[in-house]
């Protein structure tokens, strides 16, 4: 299969030094990839920044910004047969951005934010995508509706979910435990590292890949 998989933080700029961004280590995300590429499968990688080494035999393709992150999926994912969404995108970024270094004024400094684009939202519906298609979830509460929310809204065949306000899993940690959510049931996972949580995971995404290619 060709695999696109999304990885890591966005930055969102407010000035020439600071930017928005969050927890995310891309860890999950590269875990994944290795782990398509070791099983056998054509991966490009579309990531964040981390501090991470691109996997052997993975393509890879750098981006900073949500909206560099959108336009990076809309261009390659046609010719692909899965998609793994993993990254942790900005949902919001400034509203401008200042030329120079915002200075220290007043007491408070109230900052305008807007919408980023949905990029997994736009998979099935604006870019056509007919492949199997895979979402991630990060929640602190009701995993599993969330989860499933998510599932049906952006018409997915998997939502990978985990509560990421547990300690010592999620956010920048080499361990998971997630729960998948399928449109017909749910599955809980036990916890473990996330390189070997991923082939698990890829075993699955390659059963899904099949029953879509057989129905
Ligand atoms: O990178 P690590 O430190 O290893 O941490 C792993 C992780 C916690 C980041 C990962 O396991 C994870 O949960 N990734 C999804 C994080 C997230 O932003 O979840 P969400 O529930 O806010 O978003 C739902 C889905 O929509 C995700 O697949 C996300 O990639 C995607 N999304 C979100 C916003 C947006 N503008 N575009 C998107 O495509």
């Amino acid at each position: 299969m060709r695999v696109l998989v999304t990885a890591g933080p966005t930055r969102e700029a407010l000035d020439p030094v600071r930017y928005l961004t969050n927890r995310s280590s891309g860890k999950m995300g590269y875990a994944m990839a290795a782990a398509f590429a070791e099983a056998g499968h054509r991966v490009l990688l579309v990531s964040g920044p981390t501090v991470l080494d691109v996997p052997d035999g993975v393509d890879f393709l750098p981006i900073e910004t949500a909206e560099e992150m959108f336009e990076a999926v809309k261009r390659h994912i046609g010719r692909m047969d899965a998609a793994v969404f993993a990254a942790a995108v900005a949902d919001y970024r400034p509203a401008a951005v200042s030329e120079h270094k915002i200075k220290k004024s007043g007491e408070t400094l109230t900052l305008e934010l807007v919408k980023t684009p949905d990029i997994l939202g736009s998979v099935r519906g604006d870019f056509g995508f007919t492949g199997t298609l895979v979402g991630f979830a990060a929640e602190t509460q009701d995993l599993a509706t969330n989860a499933r929310i998510k599932l049906q809204k952006k018409g997915c065949d998997l939502v990978i979910a985990n509560d990421v306000s547990k300690p010592g899993i999620g956010f920048d940690s080499d361990r998971n435990e997630v729960l998948l959510v399928f449109p017909e049931h749910t599955e809980a996972l036990p916890e473990d590292e996330k390189h070997h949580l991923a082939p698990r995971l890829v075993r699955e995404i390659e059963r899904l890949a099949a029953e879509r290619a057989g129905s």
